[in-house]
């Protein structure tokens, strides 16, 4: 039984990896989570009982929180996935995505060495500093059978892949120079339950229920690989308990779509699945509406994931046939979650504003 440090372990995908550890094994875990807009506790509602759960409301910048927390709960391994993780938001205001990405994950290597060092000889080589990171630090594809593999060499587009590329370069010269036992995983793009409604599912989910407009950038033509959250997770909790330090692996669903397919099957299941729809409205998918594109915006992404499948048996579970049709379904049977997000309730209730 191990215990597992969570950074950012109530965010979208740090959410599912405590969920999994909780359901699925005997370890335990303790979230360290600043709490941003983007970290939500009712994520966590299902797990957080279990007394194997602890939560520590921490900034991975602030060093000293570090220190207490790693002397606190001595943990045999660290999950690294608190982030800024929104293009969008990294576009508008860059500071958030340096300060957290870089400084921060700085701050939790120097932290986790310190830790490290002043281990037992046995726990010193059990223990794994795992980094969470992107397929976007390769920047994109233009070849339509072109592949990221874990040699493809950085090219990041946008604020936020380059903040998530230096961080990747930080955790490896940790393990190169100090001897850290890290791992990084670069993944393609996420989705299902529990997902924050500023992401393009979930926003497409939500807006259309409501009668609003889908905005799809350009021509929607941009090409993305989908993962199913809770496969990633169990990629994520393989790569922690079995993957090789030093190492890199690439995790992908093989489910490359563009984004206007993917809009489009959203509103082919929601005329399925909530065919009772917003006043005056003939069809979900005529809400679709071109907005002008994302600077910098990348193409393709589509990653290589047979590193991962070849050397730690990992394969996805779900399809994105079967991985949509089950996050449109959520979201229909979760009202209660996302209204609480788009009103604001669950980041007041945690900061004491209101009961
Ligand atoms: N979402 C995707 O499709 C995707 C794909 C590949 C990789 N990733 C990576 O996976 C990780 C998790 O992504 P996500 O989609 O769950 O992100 P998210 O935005 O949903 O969650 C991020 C979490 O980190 C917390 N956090 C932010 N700044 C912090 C700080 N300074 N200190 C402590 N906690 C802080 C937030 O409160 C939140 O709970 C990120 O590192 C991201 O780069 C995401």
């Amino acid at each position: 039984m191990s215990k597992i440090l969570v950074t950012g372990g109530a965010g979208f995908i740090g959410s599912a990896v405590v969920r999994h550890i909780i359901n699925h094994t005997s370890d335990s875990v303790v979230v360290v989570d600043k709490l941003t807009y983007a970290g939500n506790l009712d994520s966590l509602n299902d797990v957080s009982a279990s007394k194997h759960y602890a939560f520590e409301q921490v900034d991975i910048c602030d060093r000293a929180s570090l220190d207490r927390v790693f002397a606190q709960h001595q943990p045999d391994l660290v999950m690294h996935l608190a982030a800024e993780s929104h293009v969008d938001r990294s576009i508008d205001g860059p500071a958030a995505f340096i300060e957290t990405n870089i400084v921060g994950t700085y701050s939790l290597l120097e932290a986790a060495r310190h830790y490290w060092l002043s281990l037992s000889a046995d726990a010193k080589q059990a223990f794994r500093f795992h980094h969470i990171s992107t397929d976007e630090v390769y920047g994109d594809l233009h070849g339509t059978h072109d592949l990221f593999t874990e040699t493809t060499p950085y090219a990041p587009s946008s604020p936020y892949s380059a903040s998530k590329a230096s961080s990747d370069h930080l955790v490896r010269a940790w393990q190169r120079t100090y001897g850290l036992p890290t791992i990084v995983t670069n993944c393609s793009n996420n989705y299902g339950p529990y997902h924050f409604p500023e992401k393009l599912i979930p926003l497409v989910i939500l807006n259309a229920l409501e009668g609003k407009p889908l905005p799809v950038y350009g021509n929607g033509a941009q090409v993305r690989d989908w993962l199913f959250v809770e496969d990633h997770a169990r990629a994520l909790y393989q790569v922690v308990t079995e993957g090789v330090i030093g190492e890199t692996y690439n995790i992908g669903g093989h489910n490359e779509r563009k984004n206007i397919d993917v809009v489009r099957t959203i509103c082919q299941l929601l005329e399925e699945l909530a065919p009772v729809k917003p006043a005056g409205l003939a069809k979900y998918e005529d809400l679709i509406t071109f907005v002008t594109d994302r600077p910098g915006h990348d193409m393709r992404y589509a990653i290589d994931a047979n590193k991962i499948e070849r050397e730690l048996g990992w394969k996805p579970l779900e399809t994105f046939e079967s991985g949509i049709r089950k996050t449109v379904a959520w979201y229909l049977a979760n009202e209660v979650w996302w209204q609480r997000v788009q009103d604001g309730t669950y980041a007041r209730e945690r900061i004491g504003l209101e009961s």
